[in-house]
This record gives structure tokens, sequence and C-alpha cells, in this order.
């Protein structure tokens, strides 16, 4: 079983579907030489994403592997991390749900970040459900991935007031400043060893 720390920079890689903005917020946090990780594969569902665009940018590999069903995605993306000895998968605007049996095969080495202050607002559209919900405050969830959806254990939080004329659009990019700084720290947080494999906080 992984035990962080390593005593190595851990190889790390993010699946996302879109943007990719939470990748370009890792690539900053980890730049070839951390001592704690390198971001070393980026894979996407989608062709088209900007993610795996920024990716080769940054000089880091990124595939497009195709998402015709769950199996056949994951099947590929497995051999694709196992090939590549990652450590760490961080989910950044990853828009599918991973089997229990890829969760298992990376326990407690999954993180994702959502745009909800957990466990409130799960699933799909977390900012529009916040603004029907008429809540006056949201933010942002970075959690370890278990089986369900949204679940596993909280790592870090941030939270944005929700404005009266916010839309979506405007709450969703208020919440994506404080994702990106919270994505990074629970990163470090698991990578240091501050987090053990069941999602428990070691004592410092
Ligand atoms: C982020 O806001 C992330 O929280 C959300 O997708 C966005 C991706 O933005 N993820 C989810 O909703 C997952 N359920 P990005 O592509 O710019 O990083």
């Amino acid at each position: 079983m992984t035990r962080f720390p390593l005593g190595r920079p851990a190889r790390i890689a993010v699946l996302a579907s879109g943007r990719g903005s939470n990748l370009e917020a890792l690539l900053r946090s980890f730049p070839p030489g951390d001592e704690l990780g390198e971001i070393r594969l980026v894979l996407s569902n989608r062709a088209s994403a900007p993610a795996l665009a920024k990716a080769r940018a940054a000089g880091v590999d990124a595939v497009h592997v195709p998402y015709p069903d769950r199996a056949t995605f994951e099947d590929r993306a497995l051999a694709l991390l196992d090939g590549a000895d990652i450590d760490l998968v961080c989910l950044a605007g990853f828009m599918r749900i991973l089997s229990p049996g890829f969760v298992r095969h990376f326990r407690g080495r999954v993180l994702n970040v959502h745009p909800s202050l957990l466990p409130a607002f799960r699933g799909l559209h977390a900012q529009r459900q916040a603004i029907e919900a008429g809540v006056r405050e949201s933010g942002c969830t970075v959690h370890l991935v278990d089986e369900g959806v949204d679940t596993g254990r909280i790592l870090v939080q941030r939270r944005v007031e929700v404005l009266p004329d916010d839309d979506e659009e405007s709450l969703a990019q208020r919440i994506r400043v404080q994702e990106h700084e919270a994505f990074p720290e629970a990163v470090r947080l698991v990578l240091a060893g501050r987090i053990d494999a069941t999602g428990t906080e070691v004592e410092a």
C-alpha cells in the first residue's frame, strides 16, 4: 500500500473534462523539482478539453481517453495510470463518476474538488443548486474520493459569499478562485502524510 510521504516527489495524475483552470493551479503549485509532487500525466474523456492543451503547453503528457462507457474508459485509464506509476490522482473538473473498483484500486489516493460546501449540494450543477436554495454562503470542498458521489472525507473547504445578483456563472467564477488555492493545499496535506489512507488526519 502506498504511504505518504514517499521520500521522493509523488507522481501525480490529473483527470479533467473541461477548462482546466484547477489543473493550471496544480501545475503552478507543483512545478518540476517540487519535493512533494510533480504532475506527470493528464487524462481527459474529451478530446477537445482545453485541459489537454494546457497540460501539453506545460510539457506534461496528456492523453484523450474516449468514454464510450465507463468500463472501456477505466480499463484504458488504469493502464495509463499504472504504466506511469502514478501515486496520486486528482479529479479537476472530471465530470464522470468513477466505479467502486477504480476507487478501491487507488484507495486514499484520489482527490476531487467540488464547487460547494459539502455535504451541501452534491452532484451536478452545485452552484445552481446553491442559488436555487437561496443560501447566503457557498464555496468549495476538496475531499478524498470514496465509492459514493461527493461523499469522501473532507480535507479542505473555502467559503465564498453568495451575492443577491449572482447567477450560476458569477458564483462559479468566485468559487473557482478559492478552488485554485484549496486544491493544491489539500494535495500537499496528503503528500506530506498528514492524512492516512483511511482519510484520518495524522497527529502533527
Ligand atoms: C470546478 O469548479 C470544479 O469544482 C467542478 O468543475 C469545475 C472545473 O473547472 N467540478 C465538479 O463540478 C465535479 N462534480 P476547471 O476545468 O476550470 O478546473
